[in-house]
């Protein structure tokens, strides 16, 4: 048994993470001894909870809402990423240390250039919509890819400004009002939704995208429904289109690989299994 390797998600609440039902499949892939299980933990008693996990042998875990930021002052190290975006989503062992880090932009990212191959983003204008938890991992790995320029657009200008500031030593970073979503697509190249607008239960978001390129690419973080309607509107429109589903399925790849030793691949029946 010493071999078995033992994993989890911590958030509150936790009955709605599709993350056991991944990691899960994935073990089960690879013939590996392993177990992935929610645990809820509240966000007051993080630090007794993790350490009582570890105690009892836990070789990492993913973090969701609301805890991937108030973890931060409990490991011992953060990668890069996880420090820019200000949030963690993985933590894993490295010679004894407690290592956060930040899967998110890598699974936005890779989710793009699976779904539209060899896409090059070098020197394009994309307008990210929303500026929240996953706007920041979105933004974070646009600029990695060395976009152009990332425009902002949120509700709240405030907290798009915030953005731009927090990101302007990684490239250039511009914010728009929010009533000028429609007008700022002239000239765009990509259009990302990072907003929880278009979610099942939530209103749509509320875009016209006349003025966007039919050449453009536009990309959803949102995969419930799969196809929102903003996604719709840019089909119709002939543009390239990214569902969300592939981010969350991307940004566990690296994390399974931290505990599990295998960097496990995407495959339709894991979309199907999630998207059920
Ligand atoms: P996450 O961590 O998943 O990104 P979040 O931090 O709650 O979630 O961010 C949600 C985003 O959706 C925010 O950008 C929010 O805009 P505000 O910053 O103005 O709150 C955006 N959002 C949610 N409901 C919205 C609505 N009805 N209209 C416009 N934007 C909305």
């Amino acid at each position: 048994m010493s071999d078995f390797i033992k994993a989890g998600v911590i958030g509150h609440p936790i009955g709605h993470s599709k993350s056991p039902l991944i990691h899960n499949y994935w073990i089960r892939k690879y013939g590996l001894e392993g177990s992935y299980e929610a645990l809820d933990i509240e966000p007051q008693h993080l630090e007794q909870g993790l350490q009582r996990l570890i105690d009892q042998g836990y070789s990492g875990f993913n973090l969701t809402v609301p805890h991937k930021e108030f973890v931060i002052p409990f490991c011992d190290g953060l990668e890069e990423t996880a420090h820019i975006i200000g949030a963690v989503n993985t933590l894993y062992f490295d010679q004894g240390q407690m290592i956060g880090a930040n899967t998110d932009a890598f699974g936005f990212i890779q989710n793009i250039k699976m779904q539209q191959r060899e896409y090059n983003f070098s020197g394009k204008r994309a307008v990210v919509i929303g500026a929240g938890g996953a706007a920041r991992a979105v933004i974070y790995g646009l600029l990695k890819e060395d976009v152009a320029e990332v425009i902002i657009c949120n509700r709240t200008l405030e907290k798009a400004q915030k953005l731009a500031d927090d990101f302007k030593d990684l490239g250039i970073v511009k914010t728009a009002a929010w009533d000028e979503r429609s007008e700022i697509l002239t000239g765009v190249d990509i259009v990302v939704n990072s907003s929880s607008l278009g979610m099942s239960g939530q209103p749509a978001l509320d875009i016209n995208l006349q003025a966007l390129s039919p050449e453009a690419l536009v990309c959803d973080i949102v995969y419930a429904p799969l196809y929102t309607d903003l996604l719709k509107q840019a089909q119709d429109k002939g543009c390239l289109i990214v569902t969300g589903i592939g981010m969350l399925l991307h940004q566990a790849r690296p994390a399974f690989e931290y505990w599990f030793g295998v960097l496990p691949d995407v495959d339709q029946s894991i979309e199907n299994l999630v998207l059920e």
